[in-house]
């Protein structure tokens, strides 16, 4: 057990020593402090930054969540770091990549911790009941394709369980990298099958989400290929959740 005085650093050279990933985080913007590592990263993408180019940083003061919280981000107490990816697919599978990031983050966690992370729908990856990382995916413009797309990835270590970031950024950025291949390539079930095994609330339980038209109820019915969470509803039929939040396990 390590504490914060001993843990390596994350930096660009730690990072370097530990990269097993062909192109992931190969290139890499550093930042002591910044105030988003998403608004960078998206304004890298969009000046024509390639797939794959990585803004780290050690504190963050603007840190943002999904559905416009924000993201406490305290200096050595986690990993903030943002991702530029060029898909080239329909912009309605971009939740598959932020998918395909949590059950990477999940998987890291267990492979470099021995964490049993799990994902609660859509992306974030708990342990137990307390959520131990977030996904925030966005897009710029308006085009059916998604030319440029920017996953910020922020994980909250805890030092006592896992002393050493730059193993768990590696093994993220190369569990990432795999699994994106096999979804680009059109077959996203091994991935969805993976994201099944992880979830943390699975088939059967009830839960209450929050989505695109409020709240609603329902048993856990899976997801589908463009990872929308399928809900069986009190009614008898099934409800598509695009996007939104599990709210309430009932
Ligand atoms: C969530 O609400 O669960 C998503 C949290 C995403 C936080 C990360 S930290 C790195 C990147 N930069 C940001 O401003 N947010 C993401």
């Amino acid at each position: 057990m390590k504490d914060e005085q001993t843990s390596e650093a994350l930096t660009p050279a730690s990072l370097q020593r530990h990269l097993r990933s062909a192109v992931f985080g190969h290139r890499i913007f550093y930042y002591p402090t910044i105030g988003s590592t998403n608004d960078r990263a998206l304004d890298l993408a969009t000046a024509g930054e390639p797939e794959g180019a990585l803004v780290l940083a050690e504190d963050q003061t603007g840190g943002r969540g999904r559905r416009q919280r924000t993201w406490e981000s305290r200096a050595s107490l986690g990993i903030y770091v943002s991702l530029v990816l060029r898909p080239g697919v329909p912009a309605i599978q971009a939740p598959l990549f932020t998918f395909t990031a949590a059950v990477a983050v999940a998987d890291a966690l267990r492979e470099t911790c021995h964490l049993p992370g799990g994902i609660k729908w859509p992306n974030d990856v708990v342990v137990g009941r307390r959520k131990v990382a977030g996904i925030l995916g966005e897009t710029r413009g308006s085009e059916p394709r998604i030319r440029e797309m920017v996953i910020g990835i922020g994980v909250n270590v805890n030092h006592s369980v896992c002393a050493d970031r730059a193993p768990i950024l590696a093994s993220i950025l190369e569990g990432f990298e795999r699994r994106y291949a096999r979804v680009l390539a059109g077959k996203p079930a091994d991935l969805l099958r993976e994201w099944e095994a992880l979830s943390a609330l699975p088939r059967g339980r009830r839960v209450a989400v929050e989505g695109p038209h409020g709240r609603c109820e329902g048993t856990v019915a899976g997801v589908d290929d463009e990872g929308a969470l399928l809900l069986d509803t009190p009614g008898g039929g099934t409800t598509r959740v695009p996007f939104g939040e599990i709210v309430e396990a009932l």
